[in-house]
């Protein structure tokens, strides 16, 4: 019972350099070392929480001390490679790397092969190329096409549907979109996708410009402020590369107090918790639910099966390096079954 409370209090670290120490691991105990690039950003804070809490029930189920040794990077690189390092001295059996840069991860593969300690990549996604330099590195995550399409496949409905959806009445949509970090898989595939699906659809687009806001509300909710500025009601669409930056420019319309029904439709990408009350409200139009239950799980499946026999062949991995999950269209009419 004490190993258990010991385990557990472990468990609960948060964002520290040091922690539960390798010099009083048994052998059957289990270190987890996770670094995430940013601890502030709300989709991958939710994760993190899917993750901590698989923890907590695999202890009391199992009677396991898995220590979790959890790191935010602050959105340096450099900063993440010598955090790296330093799980992997601490002992860590598996590391968890949601790096900084996507393109950058040579440092943390060379560390982790001279040490023989297996990583799992998360959520920002490296090239192919980096991922099958050696046979412990793996990455779970979701299918970035999947979200572009449904965004688009959300926006135009709404456009087809809702009432002087068209504003202008020119048969055309006008839209804006905010896009997350440059550089990002998710940027990428999102921007170019959502539109392209609104086309195929056969609706004419006119896209007045994008904003790069880095996933963040703030930020979104400045580019929006501008591009209010620029093209007044002219704005028919919003395509967020997020919910984050959907409610950005949700609050850039409250701000200016433009009712409801004079602001364009407004769609997200992720299903945070916030993101699915803005649905439920009506002020954002739909997202599309970025499965964090399902990521989360099979990523800490993964480092347990990782830190124990080693034997991946159990879990169903695509090309036994890939886990990932598919997104799900939220709208008003189901998304009370994702709120909780
Ligand atoms: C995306 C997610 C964004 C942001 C980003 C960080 O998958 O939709 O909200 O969390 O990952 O890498």
């Amino acid at each position: 019972m004490k190993r258990l409370i010991a385990a557990l209090l472990c468990a609960g670290l948060i964002f520290t350099a040091g922690g539960c120490v390798a010099d009083e691991k048994e052998d059957e105990d289990i270190t987890i070392g996770v670094v995430v690039y940013d601890e502030y950003d709300t989709f991958v804070a939710s994760l993190m929480d899917v993750f901590m809490n698989g923890v907590t029930e695999r202890m009391q189920s199992e009677e396991k001390k898995i220590t979790v040794l959890r790191q935010s990077s602050g959105g340096s690189q450099i900063t993440q490679n010598d955090q790296v390092m330093d799980l992997i001295k601490k002992g860590c059996d598996v590391i968890c790397v949601n790096l900084v840069d996507r393109t950058d991860p040579a440092m943390i593969i060379e560390a982790a092969r001279d040490a023989d300690v297996p990583v799992i990549f998360f959520n920002r996604e490296l090239v192919n190329q980096d991922l099958y330099s050696w046979d412990k590195l793996y990455y779970v995550g979701a299918d970035a096409y999947d979200s572009g399409i449904i965004e688009g496949q959300i926006a135009a409905d709404g456009f087809l549907e809702k009432e002087n959806a068209d504003k202008n009445n020119d048969g055309q949509m006008q839209l804006v979109v905010l896009e997350g970090e440059p550089g990002h898989q998710d940027s990428i595939i999102r921007s170019e996708y959502s539109v392209s699906t609104i086309m195929e659809a056969g609706i004419s687009v006119d896209k007045l410009e994008s904003g790069i806001a880095n996933w963040k509300r703030a930020e979104a909710q400045n580019k929006m402020s501008r591009m209010i500025d620029k093209y007044g009601n002219g704005i028919e669409v919003v395509l967020a590369n997020n919910d984050d930056m959907a409610l950005g420019a949700i609050d850039e319309y409250e701000t200016r107090k433009i009712p409801l029904s004079e602001r364009p439709i407004i769609v997200g990408i992720d299903g945070t918790a916030v993101g699915l009350e803005a649905v439920e409200a009506g002020d954002m139009l739909g997202t599309v639910y970025n499965d964090k239950e399902g990521q989360g799980s099979a990523m800490l499946e993964l480092a347990l099966t990782l830190a124990t026999d080693g034997d991946v062949s159990k879990l169903s991995l695509t090309d036994g390096k890939y886990i990932r999950f598919p997104y799900a269209r939220v709208d008003r009419s189901n998304v009370l079954e994702y709120i909780d």
